[in-house]
């Protein structure tokens, strides 16, 4: 999920990086799950979406796992992801699914990711890796990509966080979203014991 429409977009890029990385240790599939046609939440909709949430919310529910990349806007998440995650709620659609939250920007992004982290908590996400990239235009090759050799290792890193998450116990994987989740003053016990 890209939480920007930017035709030279750095969370963009940043995911076809992650994506690739995905691909070549063998995952069997990624889907992109567009957000630029979602419209504004509406409680009154909630249970009867429109056709680019429900789309959405399909994509998610069928995933083993799912990749956020989202620019800080104004010192806060940018507001179509946020809009987009508001839409999940009613459905639960990422309930107890592992996630990976990264914000390319500026200055890293961290309330970006703060944000992230915690509306994903809220709806039971499980977030098992957060990766901030600041100055991405200097890391970036106009037309290639992330170059950068320290930022595409950790965008590779970041990627198999999720793939590892995958095939955790519960109780692994509960240890690994406390370590992620604590330092944003959040209480895995809101997760339950994931069995
Ligand atoms: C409206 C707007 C607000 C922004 N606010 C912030 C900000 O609060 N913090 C920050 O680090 N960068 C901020 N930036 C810079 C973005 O982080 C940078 O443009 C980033 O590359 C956007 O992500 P994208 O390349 O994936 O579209 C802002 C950019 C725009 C256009």
């Amino acid at each position: 999920m890209c939480g920007s429409l930017g035709s030279t977009s750095a969370n963009r890029l940043a995911l076809d990086l992650a994506v690739d990385r995905l691909q070549a240790g063998g995952t069997a599939s990624v889907d992109d799950v567009p957000l630029g046609h979602v419209p504004m939440f509406s409680p009154d909709r909630a249970d009867d979406p429109p056709a680019a949430v429900a789309h959405m919310r399909s994509l998610v529910e069928a995933a083993d796992g799912v990749l956020l990349a989202a620019p800080e806007y104004a010192g806060g998440l940018a507001g179509g992801m946020k809009n987009a995650l508001d839409w999940l709620v009613g459905s639960s659609s990422i309930y107890q699914r592992p996630v990976v939250v990264l914000s390319a920007g500026t200055t890293g992004g961290v309330f970006a990711i703060e944000q992230l982290v915690r509306t994903l908590s809220w709806q039971g996400a499980l977030t098992v890796g957060t990766l901030s990239v600041n100055a991405p235009r200097t890391k970036i090759e106009p037309g290639v990509g992330f170059v950068d050799a320290e930022t595409v290792q950790r965008i590779e890193d970041w990627a198999d966080a999720l793939v590892a998450a995958m095939s955790m116990s519960p109780e692994s994987l509960l240890e690994r979203v406390a370590s992620v989740v604590v330092p944003f003053g959040i209480d895995p016990a809101r997760f339950g014991d994931l069995g």
